[in-house]
């Protein structure tokens, strides 16, 4: 499934911005990779970015002048700002300090890193560093919401020992995650930031039988659930992952266990447990047949052309989940699949099964959500939301495990 950073960034012209934080040496080995995967570096630093590391190491590595300043007469006469940004067609933000994100969000343009970012129309990827206050932070958490709903990529921050000796998100992601995942790609496993975290995820469809040959089932693929899994797993952390029947591999090193209808993968759940996190991405019946016929049935089954099914409900096992003290679960994940309304119904779903984050998606879309390979969502927690723009997958499972990450550390 993981397309390689050399498949895709060969050739591409990536403007990296270093942000002035401690981590701003990290982001010579993101230059590193990235012109070993081919692709053209041109390196901008914000006066801060200066105080830690020196331009010359940039210019070594990329092989081209390292761009400080707006006022630069000689640089401005080479490649102006302007024609900067559009020779652009990938904007890096690495580190990215809680200062350059608000800049960023309210569209500052005081410096040449802001004015770059603000004149390009190429994608933009920030992968933030700070303290883990300054990353919880809401004025942070607020941009950052902002920033992604505007389609700009986040990556990381991993959570893990920070510069002042602290523990928490706001380190830096490790540069071949970074450049990976601007690539497209698969982000590898990031540190081990999920270690010791034992996580059941529930995947795909559930089929109710109505006969030997008919079923009730929807069109879940599975594809949301099992990039939920290889993201924890890269992360760190053991899964187990109960899928209904679906057509694909199983992620590397998760535990998989089968099942086909809601009472089965309900079995299996409590059978998993003891686990830290719970994520429900599965789309469970809501109804099943009070009983299996044992034969096929005919055409002839019932009087006249009709036939009648009598449905009853399955068991709701987000819910019984989240109510069960007892299994020492730290956090209770589940998603809404909604046609309409998709806030108000995730919001009372939240609410009514107790949960500590539901991931709502909107599956009336083409596209998105069932079967193909993008989707987007909103998160809602008690007292938080959190827009994620369309996009792969594997991006967005990234995307939500760095929440969920976030929402165990809260
Ligand atoms: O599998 P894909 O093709 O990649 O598509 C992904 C997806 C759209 C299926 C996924 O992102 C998603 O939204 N999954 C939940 C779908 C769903 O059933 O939503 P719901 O609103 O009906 O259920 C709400 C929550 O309760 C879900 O977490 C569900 O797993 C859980 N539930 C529902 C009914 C039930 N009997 N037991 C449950 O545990």
């Amino acid at each position: 499934m993981g397309v390689s950073a050399e498949d895709t960034l060969n050739g591409r012209r990536i403007l990296l911005c270093v942000g002035g934080g401690i981590a701003a040496y990290k982001a010579l080995e993101v230059v590193r990779r990235l012109r070993r995967a081919g692709a053209q570096v041109q390196v901008a630093m914000t006066a801060g970015a200066q105080h830690f590391v020196a331009p010359l190491s940039f210019q070594a590595l990329s092989g081209l002048p390292v761009r400080t300043s707006l006022w630069d007469d000689a640089a401005e006469a080479a490649m102006g700002h302007i024609e900067l940004a559009r020779w652009a067609d990938q904007v890096l933000i690495a580190p990215a300090t809680a200062d350059l994100l608000a800049k960023l969000t309210h569209g500052f343009a005081e410096d040449l890193v802001t004015t770059l970012c603000l004149a390009t129309t190429a994608p933009i990827a920030v992968a933030p560093a700070m303290n883990h206050c300054m990353w919880r932070h809401p004025a942070t958490q607020a941009n950052i919401a902002l920033l992604r709903q505007r389609g700009v990529q986040v990556i990381g921050p991993d959570v893990g020992l920070l510069a002042e000796g602290e523990s928490g998100p706001g380190r830096l992601s490790e540069p071949e995650a970074i450049v990976t995942a601007i690539s497209g790609g698969m982000v590898p496993m990031t540190g081990g930031d999920l270690t010791g975290i034992r996580i059941i995820i529930t995947a795909g469809p559930t089929y109710e039988d109505i006969d030997p040959v008919r079923y009730l089932g929807n069109r879940s693929s599975g594809k949301m659930g099992f990039a939920l899994a290889e993201s924890a797993i890269r992360r760190g952390a053991e899964v187990v992952l109960i899928s209904g029947p679906v057509h694909l591999p199983t992620p590397e090193k998760a535990v998989r266990m089968d099942v086909r209808s809601a009472a089965q993968m309900r079995k299996e759940v409590f059978a998993a447990m003891p686990a830290d996190i719970f994520i429900g991405a599965a789309a469970v019946a809501d109804y099943t047949p009070r009983s299996i016929v044992p034969h096929k049935i005919k055409k002839n089954a019932s009087e006249g052309d009709n036939l009648k099914l009598e449905l009853i409900r399955t068991p709701d096992i987000l819910a019984e989940v989240a109510q069960r003290e007892d299994i020492g679960l730290k956090l209770v994940v589940g998603f809404a699949a909604e046609t309409n309304d998709v806030a108000d119904y995730a919001k009372r779903k939240l609410a009514s099964k107790r949960l500590d984050l539901i991931v709502a998606n909107h599956v009336g879309i083409t596209g998105q959500g069932f079967e193909g390979d993008d989707n987007a969502a909103t998160a809602y927690w008690p007292g938080g939301e959190r827009d994620f723009a369309a996009g792969p997958k594997a991006r967005l499972a990234d995307d939500l495990i760095n929440l969920i990450l976030e929402r165990l550390h809260a």
